[in-house]
């Protein structure tokens, strides 16, 4: 795509190899965030996306989607909902399972965090092999909730050319540097 700003979203996005295990290149978005104008950018993308889809809650999947979620709602004029790991939010909560390469992990949200019927974006840095947002968007749907699309900052090529994850549109800034 032609967006100029994209170019120095990528360029701000560090790459750590060989973390946290060997072969690893990891996509840290701390870097983006010491860059203001690039992330000032970057959520501006995602707001001008956003702001007129009739969108009510941006979800964010914990720990870097909340880094970016809670701008993009209040920029909106959405509500916020944290999608948590295990064990951390105080009230009722629902939860989903997901794999990863090595074991399992566990999304929970508070009960009551969405009404039947809203519609909802869910934000998170990266989606690698998709299944954390896979969980998510399971986990907003049993809510009552109409996940209208996901939005990553950083996308693998595979899901970059996809554009869709479990059925639902999934938009992508840069590809992993
Ligand atoms: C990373 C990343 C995404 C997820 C993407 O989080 O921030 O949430 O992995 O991977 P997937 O598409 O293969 O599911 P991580 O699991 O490292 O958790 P953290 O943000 O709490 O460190």
């Amino acid at each position: 795509r032609g967006d100029p700003r994209l170019q120095g979203i990528s360029d701000a996005i560090r790459v750590v190899p060989h973390f946290p295990k060997p072969g690893i290149m990891f996509q840290d978005i701390t870097t983006l965030l010491l860059d203001p104008k690039a992330f000032q950018d970057a959520i501006d993308i995602f707001v001008e996306r956003y702001r007129d889809m009739d969108i009510s809650i941006v979800a964010g999947v914990e720990a870097r989607g909340f880094m970016f979620g809670p701008a993009i709602a209040l920029a909106i004029g959405a509500k916020f909902v944290p999608l948590r790991k295990p064990g951390k939010l105080p009230g009722e909560v629902i939860s989903e399972d997901y794999e990863l390469e090595y074991g399992n992990d566990r999304l929970e949200m508070h009960v009551g965090a969405v009404e039947t019927g809203e519609r909802v974006m869910i934000v998170d840095d990266l989606v690698a092999t998709g299944g954390t947002l896979s969980a998510a968007i399971r986990l907003l749907e049993r809510g009552g909730a109409e996940v209208v699309e996901c939005g990553c900052v950083i996308g693998v090529p595979e899901f970059k050319g996809r554009r869709k994850l479990a059925g639902k549109p999934l938009y992508i800034l840069v590809e992993p540097r």
